[in-house]
């Protein structure tokens, strides 16, 4: 066996050298992982380091400027449509915040990737939805419309929608985001489940260090459209090297910088450095901060923000 295929069969994911921008603002710049197959991998990093665009080149919804990314072997930017088809019918995929269909009952949204890409009669396809439900918890709700399941609820409905065809590769999109601290506890023992139980590989993106380290057999941080760190959650938790140091502790200083999605964010960013209180909330024109736990940063003379932001804040600029 050459050592190509050796990694091949090792690795579900390959991403090598990768580099990608929205327009000419470059986000990944050499950006190289690998997930080995069977296993839960965290990729960690900073509110836009460009967790999101990962999984969007990984499922093929995104082409990179340059470099590789391989899943199963096959090079994603080079599949045609037919082939990419193929390949996104083995990836299952959470999205950030859910992302259920409004208009539709709980059963239609978990059924709707198998009317998608097969043709399995009615009673089977029924079968394999409730049997999904099932898996989640959440027996019986099929029925239901997405506003009326709480968000834990909806979360889980999400998941058993990503598992749905028994994925070789499942990916999660934050999927602790804005639910509390024992539906967290559910999703995050199904994610784990779910991997083992259906011999998948899993990829959780997240910033919530606390929860992903718990979950998850390995880790890579990315920071400055790199992997800055990665390892065991051990190693990453006891790691000295600065940029993990600060992402892994949720250090306010340190070399991550602060992202700002927004440039006309930077004029109120002077004021709250100078409120710099905790659990504050602050309006100023279209511009909205909420913060739930002190901030710390300066600027420096360009106005941009100097220190860095601690990964569980969350900054929302024009929320519409
Ligand atoms: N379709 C797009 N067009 C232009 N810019 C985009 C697009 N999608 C994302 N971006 C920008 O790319 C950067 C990275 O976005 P991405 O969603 O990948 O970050 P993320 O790490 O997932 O962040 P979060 O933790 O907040 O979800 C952000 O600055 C974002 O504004
Ligand atoms: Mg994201």
């Amino acid at each position: 066996m050459t050592a190509a295929m050796r990694s091949a069969t090792e690795n579900l994911v390959e991403i090598s050298g990768v580099e990608f921008g929205y327009g000419s603002r470059k986000l990944l710049k050499g950006l190289s992982l690998a997930i080995p197959r069977g296993k839960l991998v965290a990729i960690l990093g900073a509110s836009g380091s460009g967790k999101s665009t990962l999984l969007r080149l990984i499922g093929g919804q995104a082409k990179p400027d340059r470099g590789t990314v391989k899943v199963a072997g096959q090079v994603v930017h080079e599949l045609d449509t037919h082939a990419l088809y193929a390949l996104r019918r083995k990836m299952g995929m959470m999205f950030q915040a859910g992302g259920l269909f409004t208009d539709i009952s709980v059963f239609e949204n978990i059924a709707f990737p198998m009317r998608e890409h097969t043709e399995l009669p009615e009673s089977v396809l029924r079968r394999i939805v409730l049997m999904k439900l099932h898996a989640v918890g959440l027996r019986g709700t099929q029925g239901l419309a997405p506003s009326e399941l709480s968000g834990g609820m909806a979360r889980r409905v999400a998941l058993a929608r990503a598992i749905a065809m028994d994925p070789m590769l499942a990916m999660y999109d934050e999927p602790f985001g804005g639910l509390d601290p024992i539906s967290i506890n559910v999703i995050a023992n199904l994610i784990r489940q779910l991997n083992d139980s259906l011999g998948a590989t899993s990829i959780v993106v997240s910033y919530d260090v606390s929860e992903a380290v718990k979950l998850v057999d390995y880790v890579y941080v990315i920071a400055g459209g790199v992997v800055a760190g990665e390892g065991t959650p051990e190693e990453m938790l006891g790691s000295k090297d600065p940029y993990v140091y600060q992402f892994m502790h949720a250090q306010p200083d340190g070399p991550i910088p602060f992202l700002m999605s927004s440039p006309n964010c930077s004029g109120v960013l002077a004021t709250i450095s100078a409120l710099c209180a905790s659990n504050l909330e602050f309006t100023s024109g279209e511009d909205r901060i909420f913060a739930s736990a002190p901030l710390s940063f300066s600027m420096t003379a360009r106005g941009v923000p100097a220190g860095a932001m601690a990964p569980t804040q969350d900054v929302v600029s024009n929320p519409g």
